[in-house]
């Protein structure tokens, strides 16, 4: 087993840690505060590679591999979970579905636009009525002549607003289930598209998170990605990947509030002496920081299948269950560490516990993974 990174994935993660710092740092309470979507930040981030670090080069991207994609995510995280939410959305849902699924047309057209940074993608699955249960889809796009006709809302939408290519799953033949779902490409602006409100977060607040409407809006048939009912497999498989996207996106907050941590207790003192020197808080971060560990491993070892083409759906699943807990358990130790100050926003770690929760909960519930992780087992 070898643990060690090449000189290139090492690049990569010296890159983001060094962006994170000097171009995210800045500005990340005022942004959160603000809920104001970090536009300048994506656009260098895509003049660096970061949009499209998977996607090959011919297609605008940076070629990377998967564990790259991962150690920039965690550096980025580190920093600013909402820049990291933005990234993800674009690289491995957006970016890497149409790569994987679409025809080279569409490559051309918007994979290229999109690897590059120039342009932000969105993942429009959920819906009011269907967020776990994804395949009980009510936007319908109904067939005809040499288009489809889009009719629906879909809800929390990341990068909602501030994305001009969409990947939106429908429902086109009811009676075959999930096996009549489509996934289309739909461009901001289009007649009947309409981006609705912008949601009021508890964490990653400086997301664009919107509901989106369609209304009769006309899709031309060549905007299908895949052959016909390929959406929900489309959606389950790039999933597995942004499930990895998003397990790397917790890991980054917790090891985050660890170096926070870490620092904090060197330099405030009680009774005398730092607190590190207090059992009481030794063992938090000792605790802290074996979490961690093992949520980087599980991180890294579904990146690694994924790069070696075998099957990581239970690895994904399994990455982001456990890191999206240890995200949360070691910012609440974190905000505990630093006592009072933890509680106020200057010292960072209150709005790492916020944004922490939310991994817990989108790409799949930390209870939808544990039912893919058992129907994986039961294989
Ligand atoms: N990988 C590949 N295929 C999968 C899969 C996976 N992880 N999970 C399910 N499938 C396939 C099944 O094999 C099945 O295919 P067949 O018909 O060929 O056998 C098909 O999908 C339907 O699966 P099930 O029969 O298991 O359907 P179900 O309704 O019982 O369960 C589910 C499906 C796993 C719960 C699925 O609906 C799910 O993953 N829900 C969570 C939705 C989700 O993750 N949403 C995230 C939205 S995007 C987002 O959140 C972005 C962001 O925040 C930034
Ligand atoms: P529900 O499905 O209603 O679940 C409610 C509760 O019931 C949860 O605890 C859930 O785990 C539990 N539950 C449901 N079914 C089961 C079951 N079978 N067994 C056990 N427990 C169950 N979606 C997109 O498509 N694109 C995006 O870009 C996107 N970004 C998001 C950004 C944010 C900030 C948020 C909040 C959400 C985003 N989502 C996005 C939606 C997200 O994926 C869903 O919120 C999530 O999948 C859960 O769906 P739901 O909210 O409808 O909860």
């Amino acid at each position: 087993m070898n643990f060690d990174l090449t000189e290139e994935q090492k690049a990569v993660q010296l890159a983001a840690r060094d962006f994170a710092q000097t171009e995210l740092l800045p500005g990340v309470i005022e942004r959160d505060e603000q809920q104001k979507f970090p536009a300048e930040q994506i656009k260098k981030l895509g003049a660096l590679g970061l949009m499209g670090i998977m996607t090959a080069e011919t297609y605008g991207g940076a070629g990377m591999d998967t564990v790259s994609y991962v150690l920039a995510m965690e550096e980025i995280c580190k920093v600013d979970a909402s820049t990291g939410v933005c990234m993800s959305v674009n690289n491995s849902l957006v970016c890497w579905g149409l790569e994987h699924f679409g025809s080279e047309a569409q490559k051309q057209k918007y994979l290229k636009p999109l690897a590059s940074g120039e342009r932000i993608g969105a993942f429009c699955l959920s819906e009011p009525e269907a967020g776990s249960d994804a395949t009980s889809q009510r936007t319908t796009a109904v067939e005809q002549g040499d288009h489809y006709i889009l009719n629906g809302t879909k809800n929390w939408i990341t990068n909602g607003n501030s994305a001009s290519v969409y990947l939106v799953i429908a429902q086109t033949h009811p009676e075959l289930k999930h096996k009549g779902i489509n996934v289309f490409i739909v461009e901001k602006g289009t007649p009947g598209f309409v981006v609705g409100k912008k949601e009021n977060k508890m964490g990653i607040r400086a997301s664009d998170t919107h509901s989106l409407m369609f209304t009769d809006v006309k899709i031309p048939k060549e905007n299908r990605v895949g052959d016909d009912g390929f959406g929900f497999k489309f959606a389950m498989q790039t999933l597995n990947g942004g499930r990895i996207g998003i397990a790397a996106q917790a890991l980054g907050i917790a090891s985050g509030a660890l170096e926070l941590s870490l620092a904090y207790s060197k330099e405030r003192k009680s009774f005398g002496t730092e607190i590190f020197n207090h059992q009481a808080i030794q063992f938090k971060l000792a605790d802290m920081a074996t979490k961690i560990d093992a949520a980087r491993l599980l991180v890294l070892k579904a990146a690694y299948l994924k790069d070696q083409h075998k099957d990581y759906t239970e690895a994904a699943a399994m990455a982001k269950l456990f890191a999206s807990q240890v995200a949360m358990d070691t910012t609440i130790e974190a905000v505990q560490i630093h006592g009072g100050y933890g509680f106020v926003k200057e010292y960072h770690v209150e709005r790492m516990m916020r944004d922490a929760k939310i991994t817990q909960i989108y790409e799949g519930t930390s209870e939808i993974q544990k039912l893919v992780i058992g129907r994986e087992l039961f294989k």
